[in-house]
């Protein structure tokens, strides 16, 4: 097994479910190192019962991660080598939309024996409900809030919190939910200005003194006359090729302030977010999609990813994975009924 992309809460208990699962059905099984770059270098470690002892609370993961991409770093013979001549069953590929992509390309081009596992704070890979460490992320986000409140209160002040969302905003819609938001400024729909100093108007005249905004990192700051602009924290782009984001929160509170006439603050949560112990719902899930991870495996039904489906753990072709699962809009409305 192998984690790669960004890490969140949760890939450690999938790792113990996987390697308990197979421990307990007499396989072995190993741990490659930083993603598919340890696969390309054979850079292994054995994986028992004893070496994934105490994990299943930690943050991160034991596997380390990395980014690598062995189509593009021309590794694709390098993998394929390394299947046949170690002797790898299957290789179970915990990662985001992109290791998807890629899990897809190295199954359908090579056969590789592959399995994918989705993961990301984000909730945004299509064909699952909801993939893990989302859920912690949104109880970051909602704890921020709930303290944003008392300090934005005591200074009559608006604030602005930056949260992670770089092509959907789950968590700003769900944090900003659960944490009683006063306007929710997402990647799918561009919010103007004017519209939430309008409603931070309303809400200040009827006798509020402070108010909340949640903005997800990559949301457009737009304008009732039309202009859309795209704040991002440098031009510099990452190994995928995405741009930084960030910068959008001290954005929007600046024309806020400008706007209405209230001192404004911004908060920037980033990678807090990303770290720490998983919550009970995403240990639960990780480890119920760790289990079925490996009966994938053990049934040879390769080139598939576990994903949930209400409340019952399925699977679906990595082929059907495509694209970016934006958020429920009508979620959107009912969260728009608590705004002024
Ligand atoms: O995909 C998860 C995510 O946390 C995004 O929300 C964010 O844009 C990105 O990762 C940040 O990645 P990095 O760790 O490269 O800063």
């Amino acid at each position: 097994m192998l984690t790669a992309g960004g890490d969140c809460p949760g890939l450690n208990a999938v790792i113990r479910a996987i390697t308990r699962s197979a421990a307990a059905r007499g396989d072995e099984a190993v741990g490659i190192m930083r993603g598919y770059r340890g696969l390309a270098e054979r850079d292994y470690v054995d994986l028992d019962a004893r070496s994934v002892s105490g994990i299943l609370p930690l943050g991160g993961t034991i596997l380390r991660t990395s980014s690598f991409e062995p189509v593009a770093e021309g590794a694709v013979d390098r993998v394929a080598a390394a299947f046949a001549e170690d002797r790898l069953d299957a290789v179970i590929a915990i990662g985001g939309e992109h290791t998807m992509e890629i899990t897809r390309m190295l199954h359908e081009d090579e056969g590789l024996p592959l399995i994918g596992v989705p993961k990301t704070i984000d909730n945004d890979i299509v064909g699952t409900d909801f993939t893990f460490g989302f859920d912690t992320a949104v109880h970051v986000v909602m704890e921020a809030i709930d303290r944003l409140h008392t300090t934005a209160q005591s200074h009559d002040r608006l604030m602005v919190v930056e949260v992670m969302g770089r092509n959907a905003g789950w968590i700003a819609l769900y944090g900003g939910l659960a944490g009683g938001a006063d306007g929710i400024v997402i990647p799918e729909v561009d919010t103007t200005c004017e519209e939430l100093a309008a409603a931070v108007t309303r809400r200040h005249d009827r006798g509020k003194s402070f108010s909340i905004i949640v903005v997800a990192e990559g949301a457009n700051l737009a304008f009732a006359s039309g202009e859309v602009r795209q704040v991002r924290v440098s031009e510099e782009t990452d190994e995928y090729g995405y741009e930084r984001l960030g910068g959008i929160g001290a954005a929007l509170a600046t024309e806020l302030e400008a706007m209405t006439g209230y001192e404004a603050r911004t908060v920037v949560l980033g990678h807090v977010q990303r770290g720490g112990t998983p919550t009970a719902h995403d240990r639960i899930l990780a480890t119920r999609y760790g289990a079925a991870a490996y009966e994938l495996a053990a049934a040879g039904r390769f080139g598939r990813m576990v994903s949930l489906r209400g409340s019952e753990i399925d699977s679906v072709p990595l082929s059907e994975v495509r694209g970016i699962k934006t958020v429920d809009l009508d979620l959107l409305g009912i969260a728009k009924r608590f705004f002024a």
